[in-house]
């Protein structure tokens, strides 16, 4: 009898562990990404895609960290409900499966970003992503077009002068020639 017992106090333990060990895995939330760093040029547009799962119905936050800056970039629902920081607001697109555009890239959009999703009981996770922004180096592009323009110019007035000097030289040539002619003429015509 009391052997049974033991038996039945075992089964209801580990039966017990079993179901928190689900409710665990259940509760669970998990924030997948395909890409964690990525790198745009100035002035492109940045997708930071998530892809959540969770129990009812989460609340996104993304953050902005970069050195001592750490800031709020906005809040939403996938129902629609949203609050984007005013500094953010006409660059954020915010997405109802969590991700988020940012459109307009400045250098100083260069740092981590870090999305918290939180399900109604108040547990949460954290992803992160870093994100590179690269200069254009419009200066140089156009000071290289420039140079290709001057050089381009050069070359054109070297040709052209070259194309005339050419002329020049014939003309001479031909009217020396013309010149000499006539006395040619006349010392062949004198025995005559
Ligand atoms: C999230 O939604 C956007 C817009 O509908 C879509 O482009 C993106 O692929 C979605 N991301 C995932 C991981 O499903
Ligand atoms: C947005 O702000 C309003 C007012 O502060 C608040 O009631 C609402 O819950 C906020 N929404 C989100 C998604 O944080």
């Amino acid at each position: 009898m009391w052997h049974f017992r033991l038996w039945d106090v075992q089964d209801v333990a580990v039966f017990l562990s079993i179901t928190l060990y689900m409710c665990h895995l259940a509760k669970a939330i998990s924030v997948h990404s395909p890409q964690r760093s990525l790198t745009r040029s100035v002035q492109e547009n940045v997708f930071f895609s998530v892809d959540v799962s969770c129990i009812g119905i989460p609340t996104f936050q993304w953050n902005f960290m970069s050195g001592a800056v750490s800031r709020t970039i906005g809040t939403w629902r996938p129902d629609g409900d949203s609050n984007i920081t005013l500094d953010y607001s006409s660059r954020v697109q915010a997405y109802s499966n969590g991700s988020m555009g940012l459109s307009d890239l400045r250098l100083q959009d260069g740092g981590y970003y870090v999305v918290t999703v939180t399900e109604p009981t108040g547990s949460s996770k954290d992803a992160g992503f870093v994100l590179k922004v690269n200069e254009v180096l419009y200066e140089d592009l156009q000071y290289l077009s420039v140079s290709a323009v001057v050089l381009a110019g050069l070359v054109a007035l070297l040709m052209l002068s070259m194309w005339l000097l050419d002329k020049a030289y014939r003309k001479i040539m031909a009217w020396r020639r013309r010149k000499e002619m006539p006395e040619n003429d006349a010392t062949e015509l004198q025995p005559l």
